[in-house]
């Protein structure tokens, strides 16, 4: 095993390239369409990405006791909603980038009015995938679209980049740059884990709480370690440009608390995560090896 392999290694693996086939397959060209905004949706869903909430839907939806593939549409859709979040993230109106995962951004290759398009069609293909998932009936079905609209909307991840928009060149308060980040981040990570639990067919409630704890607080590590990537990433590894947060003077977890401080609270919160499985046994083992690997990622 080299440096940068875990044990959750060869689950993210096997995890990617079957979105990666599965979001390929179903972002084809059909009749009616723009040639031009299906080029840049497919450019920015199939350009590469780790693919982290993928995995953290199938991982609890075999946490959940679920041994079919029911969470495979549910987990490309959260993805579409992801790849929706950052190229209306990277665009100039909100943090300006102009690379993302390694490449030139969505309204760089092809123009901002694409860009935004792109991006408003993948947020609504989303909800059109999980309507209709296969191996799931109605009513599962149902509770999945109002967990993704939960998790991405005002009240989710949108309400915390608004958030973020406002909070530009001020010093807020510790909870306050938490509540921002369980909202732009960690809503869309509690929306994955959920959907991937609600697969399973008797999933108990007291279940579904512990594996909304777990997905809250690893919600929150990852803005964290991506706050630190910023500081302490390189460029070419991170495949966006480092130190985007400090040119715009964005508050993060560094720059309030200081790295080592920031460093300490991302394994606090790595350990409070892995504490909300303790009721469950090896059916979550994946779940745990995801905590891990989101606190230690280098990109
Ligand atoms: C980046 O997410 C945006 C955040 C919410 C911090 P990822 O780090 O999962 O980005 P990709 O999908 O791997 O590119
Ligand atoms: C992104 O936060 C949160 C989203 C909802 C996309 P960042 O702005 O820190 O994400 P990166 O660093 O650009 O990927
Ligand atoms: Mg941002
Ligand atoms: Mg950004
Ligand atoms: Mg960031």
């Amino acid at each position: 095993m080299n440096a940068l392999e875990t044990p959750v290694t060869p689950f993210l693996e096997t995890c990617r390239s079957r979105i990666d086939s599965t979001l390929d397959q179903r972002l084809s060209a059909s009749e009616f369409g723009s040639p031009r905004l299906l080029e840049a949706m497919r450019y920015s869903v199939l350009g590469g990405g780790k693919r982290v909430r993928p995995a953290l839907c199938l991982a609890a939806s075999m946490a959940a006791g679920q041994s079919n593939d029911a969470a495979l549409v549910p987990a490309c859709a959260v993805e579409l909603i992801h790849a929706y979040s950052l190229i209306h993230d990277d665009l100039p109106a909100m943090d300006d980038d102009d690379l993302r995962r390694g490449r030139p951004t969505t309204h760089i290759a092809f123009d901002e009015a694409t860009a935004i398009l792109a991006g408003d069609a993948l947020q609504t293909l989303a909800f059109d995938w999980l309507a209709d998932a296969p191996l799931l009936n109605d009513q599962k079905r149902l509770a999945m679209v109002r967990e993704l609209a939960a998790g991405s909307g005002h009240l989710g991840m949108v309400g915390g980049q608004s958030i973020d928009l406002e909070s530009v060149g001020k010093q807020l308060s510790i909870d306050h740059l938490e509540s921002m980040h369980r909202h732009k981040t960690g809503a869309l990570i509690v929306a994955t884990v959920r959907i991937g639990a609600l697969t399973a067919p008797d999933i108990r409630p007291e279940q579904l709480t512990a594996l909304t704890d777990y997905a809250n607080t690893l919600g929150l590590a990852f803005q964290v370690q991506d706050d630190l990537l910023d500081i302490e990433g390189d460029t070419t590894v991170i495949g966006k440009p480092q130190g985007s947060d400090l040119a715009r003077g964005k508050p993060t977890y560094p720059s309030l608390m200081g790295v080592e401080r920031a460093r300490q609270y991302l394994n606090e919160l790595l350990n409070s995560a892995l504490a909300s499985l303790d009721g469950f046994g090896p059916e979550a083992d994946t779940l745990r090896a995801m905590a891990d690997y989101v606190v230690a990622r280098t990109h």
